[in-house]
């Protein structure tokens, strides 16, 4: 059943590893999506040595060369991987020497320990710009929504009871501001990504004379002013998994937005609220009921959010528990973060296109908020203008809810007497309380929901997403 000794390190071995543990221990089925960040780390590196003298320029030349038509067959798609050589490391190192004798001395002063971690800091940058463009996308389809609606008006909800009048606009730029934070938490898992660990080597990093400042440079892993950020702890260099958290946390706190924002247009779209119209483009009908317009996409949305808290656990639990340093365990961390980025990258396009193509149904949002009970605060705050206080006038205006409901009217139909019976301080003018358009406007405060704070709202967004 054994092979023949693996060539990288089977100095060692009589015998290979057995077909079966080939097959249970490869990681190049997925982590050969690292190939561009791991030739790009051994282009750096093996400018380093000929840098600091251990290999020549000439080595390093040809080792460039050879990288780069390596890197040429992958992008063709003609690169044969081999589960034989377990990963992504191996796969290209070999490759690579088979045309390039020096590439024997890429690996001086390097572990693929120290390596892969590279990879996943320059792959975590890269991942972390994308999904950012992508919440960009999502929050202009977001903001293309508010502006074609702008003067629409629907009940806000709490406990999902009719609370308080809000602008259609107000209410989505609620979501802005949750994407937003996630696209700041995903910059700051970039900013985390920006540290160097090539030069730790396997964990007691290297007796030869390497420069880690001109790797780390090399590869982007700069400050502000340029200056080289390198690992300051070969041990912790190698077994730190919290980007892996980081990641996959940030995913799935996008994901429970996601799942929140679905939920409201699963509700939104429902026969029950029909204020929205959702594309037919991202919904899917019933192989038996013929008039089912299901909105798919939004309950995918809700269940992937689940997938991607799965994730992060995945890698809280194998991360827990481990010993200092490297453990194959560590080889565990890729799936669940791929998974977390295609999946986030996929919500974020199938939210844009739900958003771009989403209709409302103004005359139903106009018939919802124009349920007078919305305004029981304004009244209770009228009273407050009269000079009563505030736990009185609550409990005035819930009397006149009750009134109300017992004269089975609408807030608004009850007569001055009715109300003055209730409490003195209510004036002729009482029921203007029910004037929405006047109600809105004194709304006025920054983040309140009236017509000009939601008007500079608009513009700061407009400003923000360009
Ligand atoms: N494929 C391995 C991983 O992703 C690379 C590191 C292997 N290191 C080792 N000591 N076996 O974890």
């Amino acid at each position: 059943m054994a092979k023949q000794a693996q060539a990288t390190w089977g100095g060692r071995f009589s015998a290979g590893p057995a077909e079966l543990m080939l097959r249970f221990s490869e990681s190049v089925s997925f982590d050969r999506r690292l190939a561009p960040f791991d030739i790009q780390g051994s282009k750096a590196h093996s400018a380093m040595l000929a840098h600091v003298g251990l290999i020549t320029k000439a080595e390093r030349d040809a080792i460039h060369r050879g990288l780069d038509a390596v890197l040429a067959e992958i992008e063709a798609g003609s690169f044969k991987w081999q589960t034989r050589l377990e990963d992504v490391h191996m796969n290209i190192e070999q490759a690579l020497t088979k045309r390039v004798p020096a590439a024997a001395k890429l690996h001086t002063a390097r572990s693929r320990n120290d390596q892969v971690a590279t990879d996943m800091r320059l792959y975590f940058k890269a991942a972390c710009t994308d999904l950012i463009q992508r919440i960009d996308g999502a929050q202009r389809a977001i903001l293309g929504v508010a502006e074609r609606n702008a003067d629409v008006l629907i009940p806000g909800y709490t406990h999902l009871q009719r609370a308080q009048p809000v602008f259609l606009a107000h209410h989505l730029f609620a979501y802005l501001e949750m994407l937003q934070r996630d696209a700041e938490r995903f910059a700051s898992v970039a900013d985390h990504a920006n540290w160097c660990p090539l030069g730790s080597g396997a964990i007691a990093g290297t007796t030869l004379p390497i420069d880690r400042e001109f790797t780390a440079k090399a590869l982007g892993f700069v400050d502000a002013k340029g200056r080289p950020q390198v690992t300051r702890n070969s041990m912790d260099a190698v077994s730190d998994r919290d980007l892996f958290i980081e990641f996959a946390s940030a995913c799935a706190l996008t994901g429970v937005h996601f799942s929140r924002m679905a939920e409201d247009l699963i509700l939104w779209a429902s026969q029950e609220f029909k204020f929205v119209e959702l594309p037919d483009a991202f919904c899917t009908g019933s192989s038996l009921m013929p008039q089912k317009k299901n909105p798919d996409s939004m309950e995918l949305l809700r269940g992937k959010s689940a997938r991607l808290q799965g994730n992060l656990h995945t890698l809280l639990v194998l991360a827990k528990g481990l010993p200092l340093t490297y453990n194959r365990d560590l080889q565990e961390d890729k799936p669940p973060v791929f998974d977390s980025h295609d999946q986030t990258a996929l919500c974020l396009e199938v939210l844009a296109g739900t958003f771009a193509g989403l209709e409302l149904h103004r005359g139903n949002c106009a018939a919802a908020v124009a349920d007078p009970a919305l305004l029981a605060t304004d009244l209770a705050d009228y009273l407050v203008r009269q000079g009563v206080a505030f736990r009185d006038a609550h409990h005035a205006v819930g009397a006149v809810v009750k009134l109300a409901e017992k004269k089975a009217v609408g807030l608004d139909c009850l007569t001055l007497a009715d109300v003055k019976e209730v409490h003195p301080a209510f004036k002729a003018d009482w029921v203007d309380s029910f004037n929405l358009p006047k109600a809105m406007a004194r709304r006025t405060g920054t983040g309140m929901p009236g017509p000009a704070q939601v008007a500079r709202q608009y513009q700061r967004w407009l400003k923000i997403l360009g």
